[in-house]
């Protein structure tokens, strides 16, 4: 029975470049998921867009003096041809602009609030005096009451990961001016997370599977008891509060209506694909799932105030899982666009063809424990592993088969040695398609590479380069072994890259095509010369 998969991936802010650590830590991962169940046959809707509003815009558009929407433009463009030449393959990636997104936002805060878990309340906010305005969470800065790092912001502390409030920091100064930010009443509306406290504990508590980071950062979250949170801003850039009973000058939070996103870009999903109700397929059917892929910065808005949005809500399905990556470090530090530490992802699209990237950056996912990422490594394993053990195996077997083509004999048989390689190779893919489901991406991968690996041992030691001068039929017999084997490797690759895994199996004549399983090759068909499928780097 094919499952229906939701794969929701972190909206991205379209006030900067990417760089490798966004792409390393939601939006490859989601991708090889979401192709691997393709494959196999779930039906898949891969879905998210550029986030487009919030202070991280506005300050941006301020730095630059330029209205917010001219920094939105050329970001998302930005970003969709990042997709495209990193062969991400959306189902739907949108933007939080459109009149759809809007509908649903406000839909949603209006039934949340009827349900009773949005409520208006006087709050403190940062005031700048110099400014005479009130400053969003972003437009302040100050020391982690937490961890103590320095730069945190009045909504986050990108250093330990924990949500904050403007107030929590010490020292916390506008951002506009650099004064010290004072504190004045004015009203916003609450999302009452307080009271979903339990509900969402239990709904953790069924979460066993989870990494390990994930639900322990989750569960201590919600242990310390959750606070209510403001969910509207004193913006302009944004979405229209739809009861306009605050006045002017505040618009919903961005991180409420981000989250909404993945609902409405699956409702959008729908309507373009000339099925409006499909939607509901991934939302509403109990037996569906879905999975968020994010950065650990994300966990608390994926793995709890989003959830608790969908309580508040009802009748639509939580999260399956949110498997959260963490940080891959450049030198030691996070990679950050907004910092603007390590190179932009267009100077690596420039340089590296993207199946070498993909294998690369899967190669270290950060799915455990924060990882190092140095262009020496990345080389490294575009050299050692990609160009020499699966590259060159390829290669060397094509070349061979081609080169004595005309000696081909096939009446041969297997021998012991033969069923062992390709009883590997259906092992190989029962391992790796389980892991891939429990999202060990890095280690699916390395499982493949050791299977390419096992080829390999098995060429040195049957020699069919040898073999072909005294005995036509033992060496055919290696060779379609081996080919055989090598067309199951280009189906396991194929999430991780999709591009080069095509050419190698277009270019083998089968007589089934298995979507996830050894395919049996046709005996004595001529071999396509692929040629070299990467490049080794100096
Ligand atoms: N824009 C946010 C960021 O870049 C992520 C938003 S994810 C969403 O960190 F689900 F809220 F959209
Ligand atoms: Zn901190």
């Amino acid at each position: 029975m094919p499952k229906n998969i939701l794969v929701s991936v972190a909206w991205p802010y379209a006030s900067g470049s990417r760089h490798l650590g966004h792409i390393g830590g939601a939006y490859l991962p989601a991708d090889i998921f979401a192709r691997y169940n393709r494959m196999i046959g779930n039906n898949v809707i891969m879905v998210s867009g550029s986030d487009v509003h919030g202070t991280p815009i506005t300050v941006r558009a301020d730095d630059e003096g330029v209205e917010p929407i001219e920094i939105v433009n050329r970001y998302h463009d930005e970003f969709l041809s990042y997709w495209e030449k990193l062969n991400i393959q959306w189902d739907n990636y949108t933007t939080t602009m459109t009149d759809n997104h809007k509908e649903v936002t406000q839909e949603m805060f209006l039934k949340i609030k009827e349900n009773g878990f949005i409520e208006k309340n006087k709050s403190i906010q940062a005031f700048d005096l110099k400014e005479n305005k009130f400053l969003p969470d972003r437009y302040v800065e100050g020391e982690c009451p937490k961890c103590n790092y320095l730069e945190a912001r009045g909504d986050q502390c990108d250093s330990c990961g924990i949500t904050l409030d403007p107030e929590e920091l010490i020292n916390p100064k506008s951002k506009i001016s650099g004064n010290p930010a004072q504190f004045k009443e004015t009203e916003h509306y609450f999302l009452k997370l307080s009271a979903l406290n339990d509900k969402l504990a239990d709904w953790l508590n069924t979460k066993k599977d989870w990494r390990p980071h994930v639900i322990n950062f989750s569960k201590s979250f919600v242990d310390e008891g959750l606070q209510d949170r403001a969910i509207t801003r004193d913006l302009d850039w944004g979405i229209e509060i739809p009861d306009n009973e605050l006045g002017d000058g505040k618009k919903i939070y961005v991180w409420f209506e981000a989250v909404i996103g993945y609902l409405s870009a699956s409702k959008e999903w729908a309507i373009n694909n000339g099925t409006p109700e499909a939607w509901k397929d991934f939302w509403i059917d109990k037996n569906s799932e879905s999975y968020y892929f994010v950065g650990k910065d994300n966990v608390p808005f994926h793995a709890i105030i989003w959830p608790a949005m969908l309580l508040a809500y009802g009748g639509l399905n939580l999260p399956t899982n949110v498997p959260a990556n963490q940080y891959i470090l450049i030198k030691g530090e996070k990679a950050s666009a907004s910092r603007g530490i390590g190179k932009t992802l267009n100077d690596y699209l420039d340089e590296w063809n993207p199946d070498s990237l993909r294998y690369s950056l899967a190669s270290i996912l950060p799915e455990q424990n924060d990882s190092e990422i140095s262009e020496a490594e990345m080389i490294r394993r575009n050299n050692e592993e990609l160009v020499a053990a699966w590259g060159n195996l390829v290669q060397r077997v094509f070349s061979q088969y081609i080169n004595n083509f005309d000696d081909i004999d096939t009446s041969f048989e297997y021998e012991k040695i033969d069923e062992e390689l390709l009883e590997g190779a259906r092992n190989c893919f029962i391992k790796t398609g389980e892991m891939i489901e429990k999202v060990e991406l890095k280690s699916s991968l390395q499982n493949v590479m050791a299977y390419v690996n096992t080829i390999n041992a098995y060429l040195n030691e049957t020699e069919p380069w040898k073999v072909i001068k005294e005995d036509k039929k033992r060496a055919s017999g290696i060779l379609h072994c081996a080919i055989t084997s090598i067309d199951a490797c280009a189906t396991m690759f194929t999430p991780f890259m999709p591009t080069t895994s095509k050419i190698v199996s277009d270019a083998i004549q089968k007589e089934d095509q298995n979507t996830w399983g050894i395919n049996e090759i046709k005996k004595g068909a001529p071999l396509e010369n692929i040629g070299h499928l990467f490049k080794k780097f100096d």
